[in-house]
């Protein structure tokens, strides 16, 4: 038996990959995160299937769970909500698997930056304006931050922040980011991106706060960066029609020459 550790993605229910719907449908037993995985996907759990949502259970609570499903021989679709690269506390549950020598694998899914800068419509990494993409946090009560990545820290570089688990201090954020970035600099707040109730505030670090307002709930992504605005920015070389490349083979003596075949 395999545990399936899938990425739910963020919300909106069709937005989960083939591979893990198909794992969702083939595992009798399905343990969720519930308060961000959205229930729909459990309609593709299988008729009679046990599902329990975790999150009112500890890490000792889960594993039982899990563990007793692979006594008794079943697979198990464990789901998290975006991708299980970042925040999902698959880690720590992996750890213990290997302990218990109980097979698994992981399939990936969308994460909620992805699908925040889906719904602006803002490509985050932008010729000349910025080509890198920080994911990070602040500190939070069940997690401290490494001291190195204070987020002035990487402020410092310029690059496009997405900036999860954090609109509670959206007042530190905008002081510890305005000196890097300026005042002027465009944020977007993006709560609960692809789900129904999705909301948007645009604005610049000196507006933020008057733009939000009273309204902080928690499930929210923070991105900030000048990529979120520009439309001063290069085009990439990639598709530039002089630009001689394996795919695109250009002038008399091209760096990759067509193979005969
Ligand atoms: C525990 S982390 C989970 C991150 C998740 N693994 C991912 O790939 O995005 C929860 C935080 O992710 C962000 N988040 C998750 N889903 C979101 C969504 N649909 N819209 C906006 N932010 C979201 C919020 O910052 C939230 O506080």
């Amino acid at each position: 038996m395999t545990v399936h550790f899938i990425g739910a993605g963020p919300g909106a229910p069709d937005l989960i990959t083939l591979r893990g719907r198909d794992l969702i449908a083939a595992s009798p037993v399905c343990l969720y995160a519930g308060s961000l995985v959205p229930e729909a996907l459990l309609g593709h759990c299988p008729e009679g299937a046990q599902v329990v949502n975790t999150a009112r259970m500890s890490l000792d609570e889960i594993i039982d769970v899990i563990a007793q499903a692979d006594a008794a021989g079943h697979d198990i679709a464990r789901l998290h909500s975006g991708d299980l690269s970042v925040w999902s506390a698959m880690g720590e549950q992996l750890r213990r698997l290997r302990a218990l020598g109980i097979a698994y694998d992981v399939t990936p899914g969308v994460p909620s930056f992805a699908a925040a800068a889906a719904e602006l419509g803002a490509e985050l990494t932008l010729p000349g304006v910025a080509q890198s993409v920080v994911l990070t946090r602040t500190s939070g009560r069940a997690t401290a931050m490494p001291e190195a990545e204070a987020l002035e820290n990487f402020a410092r570089t310029g690059a496009t922040l997405a900036i999860h688990l954090s609109v509670h201090v959206l007042d530190k954020v905008v002081t510890d980011l305005t000196p890097h970035y300026g005042a002027d600099c465009p944020v977007a707040v993006v709560w609960r991106a692809s789900w129904p109730d999705q909301r948007i505030v645009r604005a610049t670090l000196a507006t933020l706060q008057t733009a939000i307002g009273e309204e902080m709930e928690r499930t929210a992504l923070i991105l900030v960066g000048h990529a979120l605005e520009s439309e001063d920015f290069g085009e990439s070389r990639l598709y530039a029609g002089d630009y001689d490349r394996r795919f695109r083979p250009i002038g008399t003596a091209p760096r990759f020459p067509e193979s005969a075949e």
